[in-house]
């Protein structure tokens, strides 16, 4: 591809690979959230699968199963491949168009984002030496729900030619049936459809269907419209499920033969059959009298509209950019719409996962679409509501309360047949929910609000229902025997992310009811005698929610993914070979479970969705230990990971996950678009810049941002419609600026200030590196306390008779007290100590240590420390000490220079003690002061790689430090201008 800024909107094929071309199907397919076209030629050859899909026209079918239980969900859902539209034979002087015989002369094929087209170009000599051009324009268009269109033009070459076209409407489809891969599943029977023929005329020509068990009825219909041609003739097609008309007509070289097919598709349930009809009929005759000129245009200015308001502008990444704006396009394209249906997790453009909807919806999707298009958003959520009933017998069928939503369905009824990574992710009703929240809040649409609330009673039921408060954890809230977000973990007990995302569920349930007794007191006494709200509930579940169990592992810092997790073997991931990935299709589920394995984020997700609710250090030592387990065997994964890397300042990795999502189906990174397109992933590309790159958070609707660019690009700019606001966020190296767009004021974040945007004077920052703050160790940077502490150690050693040295000391360095000690002890393995031994010996050395720091005054003030301080000060620079010493306050008072620092971390606050790099995170998050504006001093190595993995600059003192930004041997030669010097003169 030419590194051309046009390619950014347009998507082109130069030439035919036939091995590629099942994979063309789903990336150069054509949807408007109801009807989907895959990207197959008109003409029958080189086909894969020519499927057209309806959004929630689906056939049930029994689950087979080879043991069964109860409560299991008894009939599947498959959307169906319905009658091929776009079907065009072409005989040319009775030679057949058949791109696989004769020769491809000149091919270009393009997928036009902007206006919503693609468009086929193809000069062929067929084996008889005749040479043709045919070009075909296709549409579904986004404002008619029920219509496609395609323009077909044939144009001699070679001589005058007599043409024969056939132009039909083709029920002998069948759906795609791979049964070895569960990504795909699926197994209808040979004739899901049965098709009836309608009016059949040269006018216009009809097929009639119904399914046999999910008593729905299908009515397509084409027209066409025919130019140019003098004496033309027509006449009905009919075949065996099939109709349609077959032109004839002489064109003379050089002259184009035109005609512009309409097609209409609608379905509904049997009883509505009339209707249906009716319904049908009048989208295709709207069409065919507005024209394909008409539609056209009318699909340029949506899509122009969308642009608009959804587009993101990334400027020095062509390939990037066009992979991102291809994924928004297919978005809008797969969404459901009219609050009937949601998105298919590959959108309308295959059949893997058989159309079904998941949770990709309300935790990948939505966010997209919530700020850019609120009325599809709010059509998603609809769709929730309208299957609420099914939701409450499903929870009933699981002997619980309230309502639980199917992991996975068309209809509203479970249709997982795997309950282990199927029906026991009950998270899905939280995910919903945290849905609902985000929307009320950021678009503040109201009129959802009764829906909403009731959606919230009866999932909070359900939670409160599953739990149980256990006596052996404390009389903690439980959640028992469930499945998280990562498959690659089944039926454990306190799932993390179920837990806490339980939590907020149960807490904003009690929080809408009072929300719509407020706005809506009529509304609200409604639904409390319509769901016989009692009214102690919305306490019980406040209550649950206040002990909601939520474990952490102290040894290793880090939540436990659940009860159980840390508890498993570590899977070998780097010596699994490449062929064994992913390893759902390679290993028995039992053997994942049994490891310490992932298939996508799950604690990592919880740190993303409910963020405010973790320190930064947190997130960091919770994303180190995960991410090394996670395979991203889901496509679900990376742009997850992407963010939280990016929140915790690992910017290259938070571009490479990044990287992997943009272009995920136009470079079939799984390998497997020909089942369709990764849509959840897809709008996963938006997140992580949004949330990602630009810092984007909205906890409880305050929207806060955190912009950092990545090195690879050089502006990105992009919309978001905040409470009917439309905010410009502009991110270049240098600024951000925050322009209202739309709206006349709005409130906002950046790097931890409030402030206010009003239209016409926009917010600009300046986001390049600048020293405003100096984040200092206290033992051996500020005073020579570690040298008393080395004597303290010296005493207690000698007492104890532990060979210790100065050589030895530097280990303990930064170290803090409890640990110091284990490294001491570390030196004599056979002797083994109690508890309150090593407490009383820890003392023992703080006593000495106290004795000894008592003669502290303010002469020992390391060399130039006591100057520097000073012109900081005047500089205005903040200053913060990061010790890991429980003494440091009292030798600060001492110093007389507690004065100069506006934090003094409290070491007894900080989980992990250096190199973790939580303390340093925690005087930048204090100082309220943007990590890439502090510089951290260090004596000590584990205090300098504490300050680079926080991703500060920082400064050692001491020649036996390495990898630090820059070192100096004594504090004599630190100085304002030094530092200023090094901080900016980096590369
Ligand atoms: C600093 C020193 C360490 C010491 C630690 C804890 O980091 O460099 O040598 O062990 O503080 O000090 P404390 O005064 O709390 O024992
Ligand atoms: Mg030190």
């Amino acid at each position: 591809m030419s590194e051309n800024s046009r390619d950014t909107w347009r998507i082109l094929e130069e030439s035919i690979v036939p091995e590629k071309m099942a994979d063309n199907e789903a990336l150069f397919s054509l949807a408007n959230g109801y009807l989907g076209i895959r990207g197959c030629f008109e003409e029958p050859a080189c086909s894969w699968c020519r499927g057209t899909y309806l959004n929630g026209f689906y056939e049930s079918h029994p689950i087979t199963y080879g043991e069964k239980a109860y409560g299991y969900p008894e009939q599947s859902q498959t959307i169906l491949n319905v009658a091929d539209g776009r079907k065009i034979n072409v005989w040319i002087d009775g030679e057949a168009f058949d791109i696989l015989q004769g020769r491809v002369r000149k091919y270009h094929r393009e997928l036009d984002l902007r206006e919503g087209i693609l468009v086929r170009e193809i000069e062929w000599e067929s084996p008889g030496k005749r040479i043709v051009k045919i070009r075909s324009e296709r549409i579904v268009p986004m404002s008619r729900t029920h219509t496609a269109l395609i323009r077909y033009e044939v144009t001699p070459v070679s001589s005058e030619m007599n043409l024969r076209i056939q132009s039909t409407l083709d029920g002998n489809v069948k759906n795609m049936r791979v049964n070895d891969d569960p990504r795909v599943g699926a197994s209808l029977g040979p004739e899901t459809l049965l098709y009836k023929r309608g009016v059949l005329s040269e006018e216009r020509a009809e097929l009639l269907a119904r399914t046999r068990q999910s008593q729905l009825t299908l009515a397509c219909g084409v027209r066409h419209q025919l130019q140019g041609a003098a004496d033309v003739q027509v006449q009905c097609f009919s075949g065996s499920r099939e109709v349609g008309v077959e032109i004839s007509c002489k064109q003379g070289k050089g002259n184009t033969f035109r005609f512009d097919k309409f097609l209409s598709y609608s379905y509904r349930s049997i009883s509505e059959e009339a209707q249906n009809l009716d319904h049908m009929r009048e989208a295709l005759d709207a069409a065919c009298r507005d024209g394909f000129d008409q539609l056209k245009k009318e699909q340029f200015e949506y899509l122009n509209n969308f642009w608009e308001h959804s587009d993101v502008c990334i400027e020095g990444d062509v390939k990037m950019q066009q992979g991102l704006r291809f994924n928004l396009f297919h978005l809008l394209q797969a969404a459901g719409r009219h609050g009937r249906t949601s998105m298919p997790a590959k959108g309308l453009s295959g059949e893997g996962y058989e159309g079904h909807y998941f949770w990709d919806t309300e935790i990948y999707v939505l966010p997209l679409f919530i700020y850019t298009q609120p009325d599809i958003a709010q059509s998603l959520l609809e769709y929730r509501y309208s299957i609420l009933d099914q939701a409450r017998e499903r929870a009933g069928d699981l002997s619980q309360k309230g309502a639980l939503f199917p992991w996975r369905t068309i209809n509203g009824r479970e249709s997982s047949a795997y309950y282990p990574a199927g029906t026991a992710q009950y998270h899905i009703d939280a995910d919903i929910v945290y849905g609902i929240k985000k929307f009320l809040q950021i678009t503040g649409r109201f009129d959802f609000l009764p829906r909403a609330a009731e959606i919230a009673i009866e999932t909070a039921r359900m939670w409160h229902d599953l739990g149980e408060f256990i006596p052996r954890q404390g009389g903690a809230y439980c959640i028992n025997g469930v499945t998280g977000p990562d498959e690659y973990t089944a039926i454990v007990n306190n799932n993390y992310y179920t837990n806490i995302m339980a939590r907020e569920n149960l807490v904003f349930s009690a929080e809408i009811l009072e929300n719509l007794r407020e706005r809506d007191p009529a509304g609200y006494d409604e639904l409390i005698l319509r769901t016989k709200l009692k009214k102690d509930e919305p306490e019980q579940w406040k209550k649950a929610a206040g002990s909601m169990y939520l474990p952490y592992d102290q040894e290793l810092g880090i939540h436990p993914q659940d009860d159980s997790f840390l508890n498993k073997k570590v899977w070998p991931l780097a010596d699994t070979p490449f062929e064994k990935r992913p390893l759902l299709l390679h290993y028995h589920p039992l053997v994942i479970y049994r490891h310490q394995i992932l298939k996508q984020a799950d604690l990592v997700l919880a740190l993303f969705l409910l963020g405010d609710q973790f320190s930064l250090a947190q997130k960091r030592r919770d994303f180190d230990y995960y991410d090394k387990l996670t395979t991203g065997d889901s496509s679900l994964s990376p742009c997850v990971q992407s963010v939280i890397a990016a929140e915790v300042g690992l910017e290259d990795l938070a571009y490479e996950y990044f990287r992997r999502t943009a272009r995920i189906d136009l470079d079939n990174v799984n390998g497997n678009v020909r089942d369709g397109l990764h849509t959840a992933a897809m709008a996963g590309t938006w997140t992580s810049i949004v949330y990602g790159f630009a810092g984007m958070r909205d906890y409880n609707g305050k929207v806060s941002f955190q912009p950092h660019l990545p090195q690879q690009w050089k502006r990105l700019t992009f919309n978001l419609n905040i409470r009917r606001n439309l905010l410009e966020v502009a991110i270049s190296h240098d600024e951000v600026a925050y322009t209202l767009k739309e709206g006349t004021s709005l409130d906002l974040y950046h790097e931890g200030y409030k402030h206010t945007v009003y239209q016409g004077s926009p917010l600009v920052f300046s986001i390049r590196p600048e020293l405003k703050a100096v984040i200092f160790d206290l033992d051996g940077v500020i005073t020579d306390s570690a040298e008393y502490h080395f004597q303290a150690w010296e005493q207690l050693c000698g007492e104890l008779n532990i060979p210790f040295d100065r050589e030895f000391n530097h280990n303990l360095r930064g170290v803090g007290r409890m640990q110091s000690l284990e490294l001491l002890l570390d030196l004599v393995p056979e002797r083994s100590y109690t508890e309150a031994e090593k407490v009383e010996f820890a003392n023992r050395k703080n006593e000495y240590y106290k004795k000894l720091i008592a003669r502290i005054t303010p002469e020992d003030l390391l060399p130039g420390i006591a100057d520097l301080l000073e012109e900081l000060k005047d500089a205005g620079i903040m200053m913060a000490l990061a010790s890991a010493s429980r003494n440091a306050p009292s030798i600060m008072q001492q110093l007389r220079i507690e004065d100069y620092f506006e934090v003094i971390t409290d070491p007894g606050e900080v989980g992990k003690g250096k190199p973790d790099p939580e303390q340093f995170y925690l005087a930048a998050e204090m100082l309220r002061v943007p990590i890439r504006n502090c510089v951290g001093v260090e004596d000590a190595q584990a205090g300098v790689d504490a300050i680079n993995s926080a991703g500060m600059f920082s400064i050692g003192v001491g020649e036996y430090l390495v990898q630090t930004d820059w070192k100096c041997d004594s504090t004599g030669e630190l100085n304002l201008e030094k530092m200023r010097e090094v901080f900016y003169g980096r590369t």
